[in-house]
């Protein structure tokens, strides 16, 4: 009986939701009229030897719950102040999350930066572009197998691609703009590839084109190894290889060396090839020439921020996104 007594009040106890109810509880095990206090006044009518048994179970049982009652209390009362919401006016505010910067916005910011200091205008152009300025234009004609190179996204019934680089820029700028000029040119493009941790079916360029009257490879060298260091620091070593593309003669493929770290191919470029003066309107006669690159920004991004996929640049992983 005492047993079940105590279950019972232990069980109530740890129910109670609030002191009230608790008071109660004392009251009815507890109290001058409680379950339990009858039980031991009950005792003196008892024979010796089982009062002096039973005594001292009640007895225990009274602590127990007299404890239980205690811990409950001290819980319930810690509970109870939360519950006023006191307001401490002394502590510091919580702050509004802001947003960021993609880290490939970043890079591109950081490029558009040192390039502007050197001269160069920002400009851009369509993502949705025609076969000509993609290809034609820069002297990849229809049959011409280099256009394999370029794994395209066509749009359906439209005689419109995606863009496959950033060059298409290129021929539109100079199309419109007479020499000299100096531009670079940041953007998206697309090619219909398997994805893999350094390939995106999405990715981003940079097209670099620089034309005047004695413009050489050797301003190109210049310019792009002060490009590098700025960007990678200044103990990054650049190599020159010859490359093919089309739009360019010579051509280059281009690649860095950082401390302690294996050449990495990083970009393409060449001299602006006379077939792309004759499609924009340059006249052979006026002796400009120059020369175009094209580097890729995500690459770049990769090294910078020690990113070995570039799959995570486009995934909206906040947990990646909110390392910038
Ligand atoms: N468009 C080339 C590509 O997508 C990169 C490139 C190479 C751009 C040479 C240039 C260049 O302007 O001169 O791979």
């Amino acid at each position: 009986m005492l047993k079940q007594l105590k279950q019972k009040a232990l069980q109530e106890i740890t129910e109670a939701k609030d002191l009230k109810k608790l008071e109660k509880i004392y009251r009815q095990y507890l109290g001058r009229k409680g379950e339990l206090t009858q039980v031991l006044r009950s005792l003196k009518d008892l024979p010796e030897q089982e009062r002096k048994e039973k005594g001292k179970l009640a007895n225990q049982v009274k602590k127990e719950i007299e404890e239980a009652i205690k811990d409950r209390r001290k819980k319930l009362s810690v509970k109870g102040g939360q519950d006023k919401k006191w307001i401490d006016v002394t502590a510091p505010g919580v702050l509004p999350s802001k947003g960021h910067f993609h880290p490939i916005t970043l890079v591109q910011r950081e490029i558009e930066e040192i390039f502007q200091s050197m001269g160069f205008s920002v400009v851009d152009g369509p993502e949705v572009e025609t076969e000509y300025y993609n290809f034609d234009a820069l002297n990849i004609p229809k049959d011409h197998p280099a256009r394999d190179v370029w794994d395209t996204f066509w749009l359906e019934d439209l005689d419109l691609l995606l863009r496959t680089h950033t060059s298409p820029v290129q021929a539109r700028y100079m199309e419109k703009n007479d020499p000299p000029l100096r531009i670079i040119a940041p953007g998206r493009c697309f090619r219909h590839e398997a994805t893999d941790a350094s390939h995106e079916a999405q990715f981003h360029q940079v097209e670099g084109l620089m034309i005047g009257k004695n413009i050489s490879m050797a301003d190109f060298k210049g310019i792009i190894e002060e490009f590098f260091k700025r960007f990678f620091g200044p103990d990054v070593k650049m190599r020159l290889r010859p490359g093919y593309f089309p739009f360019v003669e010579p051509g280059f493929e281009i690649d860095i060396k950082r401390k302690g770290k294996d050449w990495l191919e990083i970009m393409g470029a060449g001299m602006v090839h006379p077939n792309v003066s004759k499609a924009v309107g340059y006249s052979p006669a006026g002796g400009w020439q120059g020369f175009a690159f094209g580097v890729g920004l995500d690459r770049m991004a990769m090294i910078k921020y020690k990113i070995d996929d570039i799959r995570l640049f486009y995934s909206g992983d906040l947990r990646f996104l909110k390392q910038f």
